[in-house]
């Protein structure tokens, strides 16, 4: 099966390549690397043996889209191309809706007219909002509150239009969860450009001393230790989540999958972790509560381990370790 990975230089797309190559699929990657690095391939070569064919290019821009289908027989497409801070889409809501929507939308409408009816969407925990209670079934109720999830939740829409018009689609919709660590051998990790908004990577700098100290934003949430609760899930299991929806694509239709881990995980208990199996320190301060935060959330994936027979398999642990690995391997 021939697969078309967008965002594939991404972390979470690469991580993704690196399973798909190593179960032999054939694979066809495409990056505008507005958010990733060249040198990524090379790091999937090393790790896989292989070095896939690579375009450049702006998904969002239909043309590319269709260059790419033109030269290329592609039975599946895993969308993974997206622009993903949540500060930044408020400071710059046009530019999301413009790249994530025309990206999904160049995608389905190219790969339809090529009679590829296969799509696996990377959405996110966001679509849920803050929940009323945990953990997260795929029937919660969906609301977001910034232009970056909406993004999400509008391209789940558009999915779900396009098969509710034409039964041919197959549509998986893929709402991670919080994922984190990076791939065994270090070679591959999340790797954000400038100081980063997101809990894991800021920490690995602090551990790496080009960060002061950590900001653990609010200790008086209703929580067990104050701080906020989330799912974080290793991205290797999340990227072998993504094998396995493809396997079972066998039934038209929209179907959608929490990946998580079903497991809450505090700020503090994130630092615990990532000091003891790491034997580093991180200096840390608490200070407010970060806005639009919510308190507590976790998944339920049993629908997940049910219908694709999947479940994360990689502990906290596992996922502060690889984080640090990644970073001593690639930038000490
Ligand atoms: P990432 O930024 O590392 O990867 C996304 C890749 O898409 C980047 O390499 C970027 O250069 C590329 N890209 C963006 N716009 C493009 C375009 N128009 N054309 C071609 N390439 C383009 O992000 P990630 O963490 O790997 O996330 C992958 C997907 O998963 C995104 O859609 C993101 O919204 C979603 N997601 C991520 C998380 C998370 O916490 N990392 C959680 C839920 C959902
Ligand atoms: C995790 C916890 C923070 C940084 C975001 C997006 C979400 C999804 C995943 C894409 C929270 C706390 C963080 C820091 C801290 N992305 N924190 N100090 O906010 O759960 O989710 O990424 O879809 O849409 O919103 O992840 O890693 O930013 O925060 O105390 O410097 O760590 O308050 O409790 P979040 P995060």
């Amino acid at each position: 099966m021939a697969v078309l990975i967008t965002g594939a230089t991404g972390y979470i797309g690469s991580h993704t390549v690196v399973e798909l190559l190593n179960r032999g699929y054939e694979t066809v990657l495409v990056d505008n690397l507005s958010n990733s690095d060249i040198s990524v391939l090379d790091k999937i070569e090393e790790i896989t043996g292989k070095r896939p064919v690579f375009y450049e290019l702006d998904v969002a821009i239909r043309e590319n889209v269709e260059r790419i289908f033109s030269e290329n027989h592609i039975d599946a497409v895993i969308h993974f191309a997206g622009l993903k801070a949540v500060g930044e889409s408020c400071k710059l809501p046009s530019l999301y809706y413009y790249n994530n929507i025309a990206s999904a939308t160049a995608v389905s409408d190219v790969a339809a007219r090529h009679g590829c009816f296969k799509i696996i969407f990377s959405s996110s925990a966001t679509v849920y909002g803050e929940p009323e209670t945990v953990p997260i079934t795929e029937d919660f109720p969906l609301h977001t509150s910034n232009p970056y999830g909406t993004t999400k939740l509008l391209i789940e829409n558009i999915y779900r239009d396009a098969y509710a018009y034409d039964n041919r689609w197959n549509i998986t919709l893929l709402r991670y969860f919080n994922p984190i660590g990076s791939h065994e051998s270090g070679l591959l990790g999340d790797d954000p450009n400038g100081i980063p908004n997101n809990l894991m990577p800021y920490i690995t700098r602090v551990a790496a001393g080009q960060l002061e100290k950590l900001s653990v934003f609010g200790n008086d949430y209703p929580t067990r230790d104050g701080t906020g609760v989330r799912d974080y899930i290793h991205v290797v299991d999340l990227a072998i989540g993504h094998v396995a929806a493809l396997e079972r694509m066998t039934e038209t239709g929209v179907h959608t999958f929490n990946l998580g881990t079903g497991k809450g995980c505090s700020v503090l208990e994130i630092i615990e972790a990532f000091e003891r199996v790491n034997g580093v320190k991180i200096p840390y301060v608490i200070t407010e509560r970060r806005s639009g935060d919510v308190p507590e959330y976790y998944a339920d994936s049993s629908k997940a381990e049910r219908e694709l027979g999947w479940k994360a398999e990689r502990d906290i642990d596992d996922m502060c370790r690889s984080a640090w690995n990644f970073i001593v391997r690639t930038k000490k």
